[in-house]
């Protein structure tokens, strides 16, 4: 097992005469970020557990997110096969000895955290691998996250027309139009491909809904034997490490021990560790005063690997969805560097003053970092970098970067991770969760709940003649 150490949030790049923050400006709202902490695990957390009155504005108060990594992981370690992750390992097992591909049908909080998942730990090109690189694990595609008729019927034709395929079903309403209707489409399928055979269906079919609702009967109905729970209390775009992100995670092979591990060491740093050097707390800190005090209300997550581009739109949907409210809300923006660097980067240097850039830079490749070979066609000049890795240009890239927008004075901010692996993508995912939900309490907004995401499906409902 690699060396486990806690990621950094380091903020020097936001003190800026003029335009950006003040060397003891956490400092001066070090007060405010602590009771708004206090909130999440004082009054959140034992309002939740004990199912006592929840003040309406508080409403609905989904804090369920912040225990539950290490409540799932404790469960698991007592009683192992019995509890909760133990049977999701076990279905996991189940359906990766059937299948050699999967389709995980969800929206919103109901697959991006899967993806980020899938994208940050897995192979970059996992489904292309043959069965035998892969280690066994199925391919995995996700799909019910849109009304895309091609790109449904591009997946059928991958799926082809054998039983060698499931679904994983991810709804927590259970009444979400995309999903919904998309389930049916693929069931439909899969139920051809098995000849109409039921048991070989139900087999095939892992739902994660509510206790009760639309799929949860279907699900029944169907047969199929296991089906998980999206707990109460834990909101759509907070349940990443519920069996919403779980399920997908264990069929993928994922160290879900470790996915946990992250997420309750960040809570525990976030707990006790002091504004100055607590990496939630001054994250929203730094990003509330640039907001408030400098008018930068465009969050940009500048990811420095591929493979964190799919978390990049989870943190968006998070921020966008719990904050955006009440006509207020700072907007979230992933870019990918060094893609970016050439398609938003003149914008960044040069256009409104509005941004502040958040980096996610990862200390060690997966892989050994691929060198820049000696040619004897030197047409392309690079015979003097010649022996320097990708690796090294991608650190030239992150320190240019920074220190261009640091000589306009352009406020810049960096989280390091050791390496991407299910540790550290714990960390994360609990990080900017706490982080939302302490911003929304700093602010007065509650950070659950997306009540504007209905305007949308009312008149949708209407056009279909549901309404
Ligand atoms: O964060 C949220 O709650 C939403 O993004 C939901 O995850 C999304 O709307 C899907 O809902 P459901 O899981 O009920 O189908």
């Amino acid at each position: 097992m690699a060396d486990k150490s806690l990621l950094t949030y380091d903020w020097s790049g936001s003190i800026l005469d003029g335009t950006g923050l003040a060397n003891d400006a956490l400092t001066e709202l070090a007060d405010r970020l602590n009771a708004a902490r206090d909130e999440v695990v004082k009054v959140d957390v034992p309002l939740f557990d004990s199912g006592g009155e929840v003040p309406s504005e508080k409403q609905p108060l989904d804090a369920g997110f912040v225990e539950m990594p290490t409540k799932i992981s404790d469960e698991h370690k007592a009683s192992d096969d019995k509890s909760e992750l133990g049977r999701i390992l076990a279905s996991a097992e189940k359906l990766r000895s059937l299948v050699d591909k999967v389709v995980v049908l969800g929206i919103g909080g109901s697959y991006m955290g899967a993806r980020a998942m899938m994208d940050a730990c897995r192979h970059p090109y996992h489904n292309e691998l043959d069965r035998d690189a892969r280690h066994g694990v199925p391919r995995m595609y996700f799909e019910g996250n849109n009304v895309d008729s091609d790109a449904a019927a591009a997946l059928l034709d991958i799926l082809g027309d054998g039983d060698d395929w499931g679904i994983v079903v991810i709804s927590k309403s259970g009444g979400t139009m995309e999903t919904a209707a998309s389930f049916r489409v693929f069931l439909d399928a899969l139920s051809k491909c098995c000849g109409g055979d039921a048991k070989k269906i139900a087999e095939r079919v892992i739902p994660v809904t509510g206790k009760s609702g639309k799929l949860f009967e279907l699900a029944t109905a169907i047969g199929c034997e296991d089906i998980y729970e999206v707990p109460d209390g834990v909101g759509g775009r907070f349940s990443v490490l519920s069996p919403v992100g779980l399920v997908p995670a264990a069929i993928l092979g994922l160290d879900i021990e470790q996915l946990l591990a992250g997420a309750s060491d960040m809570n525990e740093h976030f707990r006790n560790a002091a504004v100055g050097s607590n990496a939630v707390l001054d994250y929203v800190g730094v990003c509330h005063l640039l907001e408030d005090r400098r008018m930068v209300n465009l969050r940009v997550l500048s990811v420095w690997s591929k493979a964190l581009e799919s978390l990049g739109l989870w943190y968006d949907q998070l921020l966008a969805e719990s904050i955006g409210k009440q006509e207020r809300g700072a907007t979230p923006l992933t870019v990918v560097n060094t893609r970016d660097l050439h398609s938003r980067a003149q914008q960044h240097q040069e256009g409104s003053r509005d941004k502040l850039m958040t980096n996610i830079i990862v200390k060690e490749m997966r892989r050994d970092p691929l060198a820049i070979p000696e040619s004897d066609n030197n047409q392309d000049k690079l015979n003097t970098v010649a022996g320097k890795t990708l690796q090294d240009i991608m650190s030239a890239a992150i320190a240019g970067a920074n220190q261009a927008y640091l000589d306009d004075k352009r406020p810049t901010a960096d989280i390091h991770i050791d390496r991407l692996d299910e540790y550290n993508l714990g960390q994360l995912f609990q990080l900017f969760m706490l982080a939302t939900v302490v911003e929304g309490r700093l602010i007065d907004i509650n950070p659950y709940g997306q009540p504007g995401v209905e305007a949308y499906k009312k008149h949708m409902f209407k056009h279909l003649g549901l309404a």
